[in-house]
């Protein structure tokens, strides 16, 4: 990366730091931190190219369709203006928005659409923010900030078949377990991610396990 470059990943996290923080379902700055983090530790094994993965992870969820109505134009949206408000290269524009558009997850039964070793790299690392201890601790909070129960027996997980049916899921929060946490260690993109992914995974089995003991019932 050239010292220009460097200096707009530097502006990038500022402005987005001042945007997301105290942000109160997950999503907040020290979640885009830890991704920012996560992309230069699989970017570099990766050999990806970082400006363009670096961008994505800091601008990947400034306006997410979670909390836009369900639009997944609205997040690429903001990240555009403010990359050419920054004059950046088209090129690096587009691939960014790609990134931040085609990333989230939308669904267990929905495919995905094909990512570039960036797009691969800050999937990784975003999902790696949502698994493990720390992917526990989001799942409530999110599940909390949205008025959703933490466990109700007589709500059984759906595997969704499309974005709109799993956007509109209002399940409680330990279903979401089912739903996607315990799927991302077979579904990630990189070597690295795959081994970070690994030891997350155990963490949220050995929760679930305590938790259904506690709750006197089991899901799985
Ligand atoms: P993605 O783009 O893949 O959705 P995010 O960085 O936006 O990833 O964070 C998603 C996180 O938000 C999930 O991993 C989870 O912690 C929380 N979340 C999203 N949907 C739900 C849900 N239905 N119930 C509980 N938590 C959820
Ligand atoms: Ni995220």
């Amino acid at each position: 990366m050239n010292k220009t470059e460097r200096a707009l990943i530097a502006r990038t996290a500022k402005y987005v730091q001042k945007k997301l923080a105290g942000e109160g379902s997950g999503h907040d700055w020290w979640h885009i931190q830890r991704v920012w983090e996560n992309t230069q530790v699989i970017g570099k094994a990766e050999k990806a190219d970082l400006f363009v993965a670096e961008l994505a992870a800091l601008l990947h969820d400034i306006a997410d369709w979670k909390f836009h109505g369900g639009d997944l134009s609205a997040g690429p949206k903001a990240a555009r203006e403010w990359l050419e408000k920054h004059s950046v290269d088209e090129t690096v524009v587009s691939q960014v928005c790609q990134i931040i558009e085609r990333a989230s997850f939308k669904g267990a039964k929905v495919k995905n659409q094909p990512l570039t070793l960036e797009g691969q790299v800050v999937q990784d690392a975003d999902r790696l923010d949502a698994i493990g201890a720390i992917g526990i601790a989001r799942a409530f909070a999110y599940g909390g900030s949205k008025g959703r129960e933490i466990y109700n027996p007589k709500i059984r997980p759906r595997l969704h078949t499309s974005f709109s049916q799993y956007k509109k899921s209002r399940g409680p929060s330990v279903n979401h377990f089912y739903e996607k946490l315990l799927l991302l260690k077979n579904r990630m993109n990189t070597k690295k991610g795959k081994l970070l992914a690994k030891k997350r995974h155990q963490v949220m089995e050995y929760f679930l396990k305590n938790f259904h003991a506690e709750c006197g019932s089991r899901l799985s």
